[in-house]
């Protein structure tokens, strides 16, 4: 029997030949939400939808749900212009961390439509060490220069490139397996 991280690795996977994706809105909240839906519909009965609870990890207390919705209506109003703005605005929703579960899979896809329709780029997962990437996360909240590092040397044109997104996938859904072991 598959698990729901394998089922939704599956989906990920699809995803990349589905014309589901081009009508994904790009750098909003719906659009999290879209990707959010896709991989986790069926699995997580709060797929796709905004949670109503507190949630921490690592001792980081994620926004609170009494402000979440204003939160998000600031963030996706944020600039994508440039590298910078795009990194920012990433930081921000992580700190927003709409779902109960899944936020850091779907908000890595996320990233990638952004950077792919503002810049013509994306994220070489797959080049982005695990632990270098939780600690690069865990600092961004106070400093996002780790990450903005990390992210920058692992930009790459290739963002029509099937192996880049496999691959990527695979990485991001291994990022993931730190959860299995608490
Ligand atoms: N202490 C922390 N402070 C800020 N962000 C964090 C912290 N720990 C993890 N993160 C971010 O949150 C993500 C995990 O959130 P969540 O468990 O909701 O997502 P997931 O998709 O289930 O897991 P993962 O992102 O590990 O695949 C991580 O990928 C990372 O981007
Ligand atoms: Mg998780």
């Amino acid at each position: 029997m598959q698990n729901t991280d394998e089922i939704s690795k599956e989906r990920a996977i699809k995803l990349f030949d589905s014309l589901e994706i081009d009508s994904f809105e790009v750098g909003s909240t719906k659009g999290l939400q879209q990707i959010h839906q896709y991989l986790f519909g069926g699995l997580y009965d709060f797929a796709g939808q905004l949670r109503a609870k507190d949630i921490s990890k690592g001792g980081f207390r994620f926004a609170s749900h009494l402000y979440l919705s204003d939160s998000l209506n600031k963030i996706e109003k944020m600039p994508e212009s440039t590298f910078e703005e795009i990194v920012a605005k990433y930081v921000e929703m992580n700190i927003a961390h709409p779902f109960m579960e899944g936020n850091g899979r779907c908000m890595r896809i996320w990233l990638d439509l952004i950077l792919k329709k503002n810049l013509k780029q994306c994220v070489d997962w797959a080049t982005i060490d695990k632990e270098k990437y939780l600690s690069a996360m865990q600092r961004s909240p106070v400093n996002d220069l780790e990450l903005r590092e990390l992210l920058r040397t692992a930009l790459t044109d290739k963002i029509a490139d099937r192996e880049v997104y496999m691959k990527g996938i695979e990485q991001s859904y291994y990022y993931e397996e730190v959860d299995n072991y608490k």
